[in-house]
């Protein structure tokens, strides 16, 4: 079975605009690779792994020590993590991926991170939620670690969102399948933390409204829920919401309900979303990737405000 804990970036298709272009400015800052080898690296086979289906995308050069500071489940099959990264020259932008390495297991796993940029600028934190599979990082982050584990990071990928202050404003349309809400989560927070510094400061990036999509079997399989809803309420009128269960058996909340549509996000509510300043981010299963931003291509978006990245 493959697996849902490895990202693998979609086929790149070319630069959104300025802000997918910082990818080019990627720089290492420095090259010691504390507490673990890359040995590991050269262990992995499967031929389906991270590293290889990875092996030309953009990435940093510089591996950074990294310690467990909090675990919590988010769901009934999928773990949060918390790790703390003390070097002030890690860092990443909203969207992007880690390959994560653990002492003592050969496979080196590809987790996108969900957090903003700005907790790793204020708390030194970044987030991950993984979903259990047999895949031996997944299996080591739900049955090993624990508070303080030592593993090592370093930050990858093409998909992102980082405007920079003279851009011109766009909408974000986002589109996410089941774990696939992970980069789409940084990129929605890291576009409310933009909000708020231009709401309190009067200058920086101007962004536009944001509209998250997003499906999972049922309820419990909605990752950040109240993570979202939060960010909803405190943004009305400039972030938005629409989720969907497709495998629902129990009664819906009554908190919940608003919010939710039974059955898949369709062609049709995405289309109404469509137009010139908006740039659509989709991360879902690859048939449900392909779908969208296929939908997309065909209702004339330009292929440079299509963003996608694939998992297995
Ligand atoms: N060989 C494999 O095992 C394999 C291959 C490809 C993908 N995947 C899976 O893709 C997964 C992504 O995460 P997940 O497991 O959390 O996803 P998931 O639970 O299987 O699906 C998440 C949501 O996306 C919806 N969806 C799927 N295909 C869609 C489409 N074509 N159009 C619209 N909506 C669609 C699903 O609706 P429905 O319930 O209606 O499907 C569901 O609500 C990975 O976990 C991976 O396991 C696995
Ligand atoms: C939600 O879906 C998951 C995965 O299919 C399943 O394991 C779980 O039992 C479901 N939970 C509810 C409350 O239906």
């Amino acid at each position: 079975m493959a697996c849902a804990a490895v990202l693998v970036p979609g086929l790149l298709r070319g630069p959104v605009g300025a802000i997918c272009s910082q990818a080019a400015l990627l720089k290492s800052t420095r090259g010691a690779l504390r507490h673990l080898t890359l040995t590991s690296i050269m262990k992995s086979k499967r031929k389906t792994d991270h590293l290889e289906r990875t092996a030309n995308a953009l990435r940093q050069e510089v591996v950074t020590a990294a310690k467990v500071c909090g675990t919590a489940n988010e769901s009934p099959s999928v773990k949060r993590l918390r790790l703390l990264v003390a070097d002030q020259d890690f860092s990443f932008k909203a969207g992007q991926w880690i390959d994560f390495f653990i002492p003592g297991v050969s496979v080196v796993g590809g987790f996108s991170i969900c957090s903003s940029p700005r907790l790793l600028e204020q708390e030194r934190v970044i987030e991950l939620a993984v979903k259990y599979t047999n895949h031996p990082p997944a299996v080591w982050i739900h049955k090993q670690c624990a508070l303080d584990s030592e593993v090592a990071v370093r930050v990858g990928g093409e998909f992102f969102f980082d405007p920079q202050p003279a851009d011109a404003s766009r909408n974000l349309v986002l589109i996410a399948g089941g774990v696939g809400i992970n980069p789409l989560l940084s990129i929605l927070r890291h576009a409310a933390d933009l909000h708020r510094e231009r709401a309190n400061q009067g200058s920086g990036y101007e962004i536009g409204t944001i509209r998250l999509f997003y499906s999972a079997k049922n309820t419990s399989e909605l990752l950040f829920k109240k993570n979202i809803l939060d960010l909803v309420n405190e943004f009305p009128g400039k972030i938005a919401c629409s989720l969907h269960v497709t495998k629902q058996t129990t009664p819906i909340s009554a908190e919940l309900k608003p919010y939710i549509t039974e059955g898949r996000i369709t062609e049709k509510e995405i289309r109404e979303h469509i137009s010139r300043e908006t740039l659509f981010y989709i991360c879902g299963p690859p048939p449900m990737t392909d779908f969208f931003s296929k939908q997309l291509e065909n209702s004339h978006v330009p292929k440079e405000h299509i963003c996608f990245e694939k998992w297995w």
